[in-house]
């Protein structure tokens, strides 16, 4: 914890095979979901969003159908997204697995498109799903910097015109991974990598239902490697975790920290 984070609460009991675990561990992977970022004010995925999107299912606008559509619907959604991540902060779960970090390589394979972990000091290794802030031109793929991608620009408003690549002209995509896209290659290859050379994984904030990422725990649990999970709830990766932990992201993982650090 950092030295402005408050000490995480009493009563949240890791388990000392956890700890240890962590603490004994020299590679630790980390595979995180919307959950995470949710005590930094973000909705879940599968949450409504409120005001100027309720009527929008956040599950039909991730769509190539949806994009093909309305492109501008679609562009719009994804900055306004992008201006709510850059209004938030990193939460003290976020700060947490960058200080764990100290002692051990922690590689985070993200799920999220946000770039939280990243301004907490995190190593991200994997973005499986893409991110808000890496436009790009959706004929030729080159990546797009372009002022007017600047989701603090963009205003409330229902549409938004994407900008056009100025290479070949085409129009620029949001940076993320649709449903029905492949994950992006080196992505997650980098990720499988990480599972790989783990001695322990720690699953955060996911319900692990999106395929194939969510296949990596499961991955690794077979592979014997311990899985640490963080959760309110039970989630399709409980079965697979060594320790499942029903606490929130920004409580839980401070509480692992400390612990980590009293050994
Ligand atoms: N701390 C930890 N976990 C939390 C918290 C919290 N504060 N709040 C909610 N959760 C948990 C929920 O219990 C749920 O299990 O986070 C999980 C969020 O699940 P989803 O909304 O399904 O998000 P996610 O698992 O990241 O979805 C995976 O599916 O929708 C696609 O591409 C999208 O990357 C996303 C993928």
């Amino acid at each position: 914890m950092t030295d402005h984070d408050p000490a995480p609460p009493p009563g949240i009991e890791i388990p000392s095979a956890a700890v240890e675990a962590v603490r004994d561990a020299e590679w630790v992977t980390v595979f995180t979901g919307a959950g995470m970022s949710a005590e930094s004010g973000l909705a879940t995925f599968r949450d409504t969003d409120t005001g100027l999107w309720e009527q929008y299912d956040p599950m039909a606008l991730a769509t190539p159908q949806a994009w093909h559509d309305d492109p501008a619907l679609v562009w719009a959604w994804y900055q306004w997204r992008a201006r709510k991540v850059l209004a938030a902060q990193p939460n003290a779960g976020h700060r947490a697995l960058a200080d764990l970090a100290a002692d051990r390589a922690v590689m985070v394979v993200t799920q999220n498109v946000d770039d939280l972990h990243e301004r907490a000091g995190s190593d991200v290794i994997s973005h499986l799903h893409g991110s808000l802030f890496a436009p790009r031109c959706s004929h030729c793929g080159h990546p797009y910097h372009g002022t007017d991608a600047d989701p603090t620009d963009a205003v409330e408003q229902l549409r938004v015109e994407p900008p056009t690549c100025p290479i070949c002209l085409s129009t620029v995509r949001p940076g993320v991974v649709w449903f029905g896209e492949p994950l992006p290659a080196d992505q997650w290859s980098s990720a499988e990598k990480a599972f790989a050379a783990s001695d322990v994984v720690i699953v955060v904030g996911t319900s692990g239902i999106v395929r194939p990422a969510a296949g990596l725990p499961e991955r690794a649990a077979d592979a014997g490697i311990g899985v640490i999970e963080f959760n309110p709830e039970p989630s399709a990766l409980t079965r697979y975790a060594t320790h499942s932990i029903r606490t929130s992201a920004a409580v839980g993982l401070p509480a692992l920290l400390a612990a980590v650090r009293q050994g």
